[in-house]
């Protein structure tokens, strides 16, 4: 089984040059497909793989797996071999903390992370990048901290086992743990200007910090970048699961690993969650319409979806009930397949709206009260998330796996 794609030509480089004229440019500001798999040696997450990681696990896959939601891979078939073989890997994922709300959509990667590592029993990493908001963003440096505890305290509400998860701001583990920076070093010397330009489209007023940040993100792929866990170990392989807008990182990562004598991280991408006016156009922290915030009340979710949510449906009564609704653009739908785990319901609920039974205030309701839900637990979970819990989990320590 070959790990790479068909156009990958030397063992252990990567495809970094972003070909021309290519309409499926990704880096991490501009992607315009999402039939990017195939795209710089990722693969397709196809039935074969779902059964078997269906196979392996003995649990049936997350939903968000089996909708193609998660849609793209690389090495996938790799870690199951670890894991059958009963051998370590570790899951690593991250957020930059823009703002001091996330919304539901930046949800989605840790809930599925969640759902990984309580599957496969493994250590998981998360990095919260204040320095990389720092420098992309109009905030003051302590403010990007602040924020980075902030969204720490919605990531540790879902849920996660403080024995088993280390959450790190950039801004203070870099600066304690030698071998971190170590690994950011090494990385710095191995890529060039060139290779960043072409990766991230990099220019030449492009401030220094943004040029080098890319070996920032890189670093947590490595298990000697966490000494404390892995007990010194650096052939613990990294499985990463993130928006496929994070694959330009970790090509460059996968490029550099082999020179650093170091694994290949592995990667399962997602798609876009969309915003609520549609998939076409994008979500924004600044654009309080756009999407449904963690912190909105009840009241605010039933009149954004109610207004904004972009409807597949008819014109009117009559043209819905002749025509059916387009569950492809219908924005109530495509959140309910994020959101809505009963698979049989949700296969009820696209077949009555497409055949035009069900009307577009139907699912808005539907989702409203799924919305509702979600984002009242979630309220109540962050309230026990104590100042001492959060420290708890972004203080460098041993967890609860033997290396
Ligand atoms: N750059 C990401 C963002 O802006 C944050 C991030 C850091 C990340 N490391 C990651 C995301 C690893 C996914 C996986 O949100």
């Amino acid at each position: 089984m070959s790990g790479e794609g068909v156009e990958v030509p030397t063992p252990g480089v990567e495809n970094l040059s972003v070909a021309e004229g290519n309409d499926d440019f990704v880096d991490p500001w501009n992607v315009q497909s999402s039939s990017t798999a195939g795209r710089f040696g990722s693969q397709k997450i196809d039935d074969e793989l779902i059964n078997r990681i269906e196979k392996v696990t003995g649990k049936p896959v997350h939903h968000l797996l089996r909708r193609g939601i998660f849609f793209s891979q690389r090495d996938m078939h790799q870690i199951l071999n670890l894991y059958e073989q009963k051998k370590p890997f570790f899951l690593y994922t991250g957020r930059g903390p823009s703002s001091d709300s996330m919304h539901l959509g930046h949800l989605i990667p840790f809930i599925f992370t969640k759902w990984l590592q309580e599957t496969f029993d493994v250590p998981l990493v998360i990095q919260l990048t204040d320095d990389e908001k720092f420098l992309w963003k109009d905030l003051a440096i302590e403010e990007a901290n602040r924020l980075a505890y902030l969204n720490a305290r919605d990531i540790i509400a879902l849920g996660f086992d403080v024995n088993k998860t280390f959450i790190f701001s950039d801004m203070e583990y870099i600066g304690s743990c030698k071998e971190f920076y170590m690994n950011m070093c090494r990385v710095q010397k191995l890529v060039t200007f060139n290779q960043v330009k072409g990766i991230f489209g990099f220019g030449d007023s492009d401030c220094i910090g943004k040029i080098s940040f890319p070996a920032i993100q890189a670093a947590p792929s490595f298990s000697s970048s966490f000494p404390l866990i892995f007990n010194g170990r650096k052939d613990v392989p990294c499985l990463i699961p993130c928006a496929i807008d994070q694959d330009p990182y970790f090509r460059m990562t996968r490029d550099v690993a082999p020179r650093m004598n170091m694994p290949k991280p592995a990667l399962l991408h997602s798609t876009f969650f969309p915003a609520l006016q549609g998939v076409q156009s994008k979500m924004s922290a600044s654009d309080p319409n756009s999407s449904i915030f963690l912190t909105d009340t009840d009241k605010q979710i039933k009149n954004k979806v109610n207004k904004y949510a972009f409807s597949g449906g008819g014109a009117t009564v009559e043209e819905h009930k002749e025509k059916g609704g387009n569950c492809d653009v219908d924005v109530s739908y495509q959140y309910l397949t994020f959101f809505l785990e009963d698979d049989e319901r949700l296969a009820q609920i696209k077949k009555d709206y497409t055949s035009g039974e069900l009307l577009t205030g139907y699912l808005k309701k539907e989702l409203i009260e799924i919305l509702q839900k979600i984002v009242t637990q979630h309220r109540e979970n962050r309230l026990k998330v104590t100042d001492d819990i959060v420290k708890q989990f972004m203080t460098p320590r041993k967890l609860n796996f033997q290396y």
